[in-house]
């Protein structure tokens, strides 16, 4: 029962496969749920999400290094193992895999990699190069270690989820993808482990990347069909919050994230940000009325 299961530890990779492997012989279905730790609500809802249409839930937690640049954030990224089991247990998740660095990428191993070069040279893969290789490839590795039936993953990282996506149907791995809508703050700000870098007035100001979406939502629902005005939009709102810093403001085709010219007349688009505030580099979308 969620709020009160037992959940069991998995550091070892025979360890997990040893329990998914008689979750399953007993024909029950297994979902996976991705993170790096730091738990938030956003978080719990992928796992209530997996566990409502589910029997079992894993969660694996590991920092991935090789999904880090050289000057980011892996060494400083938040680690709070006791209270993200507590998170995974109020969920109902019934295994958490928590491998080291050295279970994952033993010496001797790491030569392998798993690229979708047409979705990652772009966006945020223009910013970080190398982080939908780190990401595609520890994926793809947790789907062989743990073998689950489906897996959960946020639109909160559009990009991330259509490259999971592309790698899925690319490599025919038999793992269905759910995506989960994102998890948000009153004020709208998107929840996010990152968020827990900014001090009180870096907070106040994050939240111009959601009104920036609502403001491009609000123009296309009142009849823009050029994307550089959205564009634009999004630009100007970004720009008028001294403490906020544009990376990238695009419109985008939802599917294949390649940039676009006209909105709406049926076709789904995107609108995609990324935005510093202070230490923390800040990502959130919309889909954009089609
Ligand atoms: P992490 O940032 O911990 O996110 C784990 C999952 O939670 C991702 O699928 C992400 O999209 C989702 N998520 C994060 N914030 C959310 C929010 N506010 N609402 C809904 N879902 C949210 O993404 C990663 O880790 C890693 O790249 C990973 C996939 C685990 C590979 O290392």
């Amino acid at each position: 029962m969620p709020g009160q299961s037992r959940v069991e530890v998995c550091s070892r990779i025979e360890e997990v496969r040893g329990v998914v492997h008689q979750v399953r012989r007993e024909g029950r279905v297994v979902a996976l749920v991705p993170t790096m730790g730091a738990l938030h609500a956003g978080h719990l809802k992928l796992i209530e999400e997996a566990r409502s249409a589910s029997d079992v839930v894993v969660v694996s937690i590991f920092v991935n290094p090789i999904q880090f640049g050289p000057t980011e954030d892996f060494r400083r990224y938040p680690r709070t193992w006791e209270a993200d089991l507590e998170l995974c247990r109020k969920g109902g998740a019934e295994v958490v895999f928590a491998p080291t660095v050295e279970v994952m990428y033993p010496a001797g191993s790491g030569s392998t990699f798993v690229e979708v070069p047409e979705l990652s040279d772009r966006l945020e893969g223009a910013s970080r190069p190398g982080h939908f290789r780190g990401v595609a490839t520890v994926v793809l590795k947790l789907f062989q270690i743990v073998g689950p039936d489906r897996a959960f993953f946020g639109s909160k990282d559009y990009q991330q989820l259509q490259v999971i996506r592309r790698m899925v149907a690319d490599l025919d791995v038999p793992v269905e993808i759910r995506a989960v809508s994102t998890v948000r703050e009153p004020d709208g700000l998107a929840m996010s482990s990152r968020n827990r870098y900014l001090d009180a007035d870096q907070r106040r100001a994050s939240v111009v990347l959601s009104r920036a979406l609502a403001q491009a939502i609000l123009t296309v629902e009142q009849g823009e069909t050029d994307a550089e005005r959205v564009r634009q939009i999004l630009r100007l709102t970004i720009e008028s919050e001294p403490l906020a810093r544009l990376d990238y403001a695009e419109v985008a085709e939802a599917g294949t994230l390649d940039p676009i010219t006209r909105v709406g007349s049926g076709h789904p688009s995107v609108a995609l940000l990324a935005v510093k505030v202070g230490p923390a580099r800040l990502i959130d979308n919309a889909l954009l009325p089609a």
